[in-house]
């Protein structure tokens, strides 16, 4: 039987094992830096490209980084933050599973080195002729994608409702709900979700827009599901642009739940979030259909005990061919590792990404590249693991001596991963599997 499963690998290890290499798992910085980086010449460039996003005024995080001046008196947390690979938020392990994504926002090995060598050697300016301009980022609130299919805006924009975020509280999550209103079905090609003032980026901290709606043949989506969440957005993050011949489908009965994270920003401000969504024309409905599901290493029931790791595993077999599109871990608190596995029907067993550093504060979804999104088989098993740090040794841990249940409080616990697949047909399968055979002739094939 035909698979492909790029950049997967075997798995050589039992749970007992991957337990302990999840402690071992510490990220080694091996790779030369230059002798003294200097910020002007080594640092402002890497900053520009993966952390100016959000560490810039009135966005996101608590400082901007786009001087030497504002930079310098963060250096010893910038050099703890990126060693340990925290920041930028990206959990993932990089020596396990797929390594090519759509939206890889992570450093790399050289860049983290030469951002701690930089600290190390007393971060220095260096010439300030060596600056980069700075990047003009843009003033307003544009869309993203609307250029792209030659409009000045989505076809259709659905906004949560007002939220009034104190200037000291709290972190506050809005869970209201919004009719889409379409009165037939559409085919969605591309999603943005953004907050819907300038002021309100500094108080969105992340965004997710849950879909419910009847599906047509009144089963839900991909065979599994509760809610199908549209998209997750975090800070930072574009969007979602539909592979090419593929979409989502949106019924009239449609919901959008919101699950909005606020957090204070030091001064009262009023927001709301928008979700743009942009539809294939009438007579181009695409042949593929995506949809989001919920892939559980537990459900409804979970047993966390005190002062312990948990490991939790959950096995969903796939009644039709698929392609692999995404992976969202999804944990609370003392949420600590999760891995997605494919249990081929050969038996072979792959593993597709382990986000080893997971945090609980970035909703982060893993959009795998065109190339290496898995093609997998019907009968294929997705399998879920997730371990639970109830110890002190977990930061976000806020009682170590608590049981802990399943549930949808934050400091209950939930352990599945939101996945979003691609229905294929046997035959579409083989058609692109061989289109990706023709395309990476040197790629060697399972
Ligand atoms: C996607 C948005 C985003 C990107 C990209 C990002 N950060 Fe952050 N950063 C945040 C937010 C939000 C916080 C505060 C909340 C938190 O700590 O998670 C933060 C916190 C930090 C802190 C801790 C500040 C403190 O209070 O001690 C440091 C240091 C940091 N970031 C450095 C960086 C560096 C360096 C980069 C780029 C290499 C980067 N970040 C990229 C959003 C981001």
């Amino acid at each position: 039987m035909s698979v492909y499963v790029a950049g997967g690998r075997t798995s050589k290890f039992g749970t007992g094992a991957l337990a302990l290499g999840v402690a071992l798992a510490l990220p080694g910085v091996v790779v030369a830096a230059p002798a003294a980086p200097t910020f002007t010449k080594d640092i402002a460039p890497i900053f520009q490209e993966k952390c100016e996003a959000c560490h810039r005024p009135e966005s996101i995080a608590p400082m901007s980084l786009q001087t030497y001046e504002e930079a310098r008196p963060w250096a010893r947390s910038i050099k703890a933050r990126v060693a340990d690979r925290q920041m930028p938020p990206w959990h993932l392990d990089k020596n396990v599973g797929i390594q090519k994504f759509k939206n890889d926002r992570s450093l790399s090995d050289d860049q983290i080195a030469t951002i701690v060598k930089w600290v190390d050697t007393g971060a220095l300016q260096g010439d300030p002729k060596d600056m980069p301009p700075l990047v003009q980022w843009p003033e307003g609130q544009g869309w993203n994608y609307a250029a792209q299919f030659g409009q000045q805006e989505p076809d259709m924009v659905i906004r949560s409702n007002e939220y009034t975020m104190a200037a000291h509280a709290q972190d506050a999550w809005d869970k209201r709900q919004t009719p889409t209103g379409i009165t037939e079905p559409k085919w969605v090609r591309a999603i943005e979700i953004r907050p819907a003032t300038v002021k309100g980026r500094r108080i969105t901290h992340h965004a997710i827009a849950y879909l419910q709606q009847t599906e047509p043949d009144g089963a839900s989506a991909a065979g599994f599901g509760l809610l199908a969440p549209l998209m997750e957005w975090a800070v930072g993050k574009q969007g979602e642009m539909m592979r090419p011949d593929t979409g989502k489908l949106l019924m009239p009965d449609s919901r959008i739940t919101w699950d909005i994270h606020y957090s204070q920003a030091g001064e009262e401000i009023t927001s709301a979030v928008e979700l743009g969504l942009y539809f294939y024309p009438k007579g181009q409905e695409p042949k593929f259909r995506t949809s989001l599901a919920l892939v559980p290493a537990a459900l409804g029931d979970m047993d966390v005990r005190p002062n312990q790791i948990t490991v939790t595993q959950g096995n969903t077999v796939l009644r039709q061919a698929a392609r692999i599109e995404s992976f969202q871990p999804h944990m609370h608190l003392r949420g600590k590792a999760m891995m997605m596995e494919a249990i081929l029907p050969t038996g072979e067993t792959r593993v597709l990404s382990y986000a080893d550093h997971f945090n609980f504060n970035w909703h982060n979804t893993y959009v795998y590249a065109d190339e290496v999104a898995p093609l997998v088989p019907k009968g294929t098993v997705l399998k879920i693991t997730a371990w639970h740090d109830n110890t002190p040794a977990m930061k976000s841990n806020p009682d170590p001596n608590q049981w802990v249940g399943w549930g949808d409080r934050t400091v209950d616990e939930m352990a599945h991963a939101w996945v979003n697949i691609t229905q294929l047909s046997d035959e579409d399968l083989q058609a692109e599997i061989q289109k990706r055979r023709a395309a990476q002739p040197n790629t060697q094939q399972p």
